[in-house]
């Protein structure tokens, strides 16, 4: 399928979405929410990838949800957008592959969103990160309140969302909120690095880790742990538990087959 909002580049394994709206920011219309979903159910699909970077055209990650847009939307038409938004972030947390966030300039309102339902957050030291919606007379719609609250508690998420403020890279950094702070000209560099070292593990165990911290993180810890013993126990059916052990002792790399 081609995108008219959205550039995907393959390189072996790992897939890098760029959103390309660069004269709108990249703010998320319902278009690029509808190609987002798609290109997220398609990367799902293609058993050959095992990575996806996402990241923004331009000086901006994701500037937010379509003002202009939504500007004009009845309360069922505000619903219906919110509720598209948080499938689409829904299917990133929920899929098999890691995501990381390339966050290259402004990742604001549903910008902040869509990075924080990501993996691994990279940002440029020229990001500025923030959920202003309450300076739009609104209150955040992607899940901004609920995985803000959950990534860096109740206080700091609370001053950000009843501020409106943005903060830098360095910043997010010291909130957690984000992995890395790194140079613009070797964000992607960096990204590519962490992906394609990613990329060579087992998917089968990024799939399991995934699941494991993002679902472990909202459920009591007795639950949590008893689910980390049944992946663990499980992982000793897998082509690449035997592999990596017998590679272990064998003093070579293992040969994973994502089985
Ligand atoms: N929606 C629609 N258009 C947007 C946009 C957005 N979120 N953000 C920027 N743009 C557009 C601007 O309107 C402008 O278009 P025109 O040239 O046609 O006027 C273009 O992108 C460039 O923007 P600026 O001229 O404003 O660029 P700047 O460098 O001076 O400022 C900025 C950058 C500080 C990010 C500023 O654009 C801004 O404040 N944007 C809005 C940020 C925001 O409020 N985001 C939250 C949206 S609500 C939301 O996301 C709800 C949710 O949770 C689902």
């Amino acid at each position: 399928m081609t995108y008219e909002n959205l550039i995907i580049e393959r390189d072996g394994g790992v897939a890098v979405v760029r959103i390309n709206r660069p004269s709108a920011l990249n703010a998320l219309n319902l278009d690029t929410i509808k190609e987002l979903t798609e290109v997220v159910r398609e990367m799902e699909e293609d058993t050959n990838l095992k990575v996806v970077v996402l990241t923004g055209e331009g000086k901006a990650f994701i500037a937010g949800a379509d003002i202009k847009q939504m500007a004009g939307f009845t309360p069922l038409e505000a619903r219906r957008f919110a509720g598209m938004g948080h499938h689409l972030l829904d299917m990133v947390e929920a899929s098999r592959m890691p995501y990381i966030a390339a966050v290259n300039g402004f990742a604001l309102g549903g910008g902040c969103e869509v990075m924080m339902a990501c993996d691994i957050v990279l940002a440029s030291t020229k990001a500025k990160i923030g959920q202003p919606e309450i300076n739009l007379g609104i209150s955040p719609g992607f899940g901004g309140t609920q995985r803000l609250t959950r990534h860096v508690g109740r206080f700091k998420a609370k001053e950000l969302l009843l501020t409106g403020d943005s903060i830098t890279a360095d910043e997010a950094l010291e909130l957690g909120l984000v992995n890395r702070v790194v140079e613009p000209d070797l964000l992607m560099d960096e990204a590519m690095e962490l992906a394609r070292k990613i990329a060579s593990k087992s998917a089968v165990q990024t799939a399991f880790i995934k699941d494991l911290v993002n679902r472990g993180a909202d459920i009591d810890l007795s639950t949590a742990n008893a689910l980390e013993i049944s992946y663990f126990s499980s992982s000793f059916s897998t082509h690449d538990q035997k592999e990596g052990m017998r590679a272990f002792m064998e003093k070579r790399k293992p040969e994973f087959k994502d089985e």
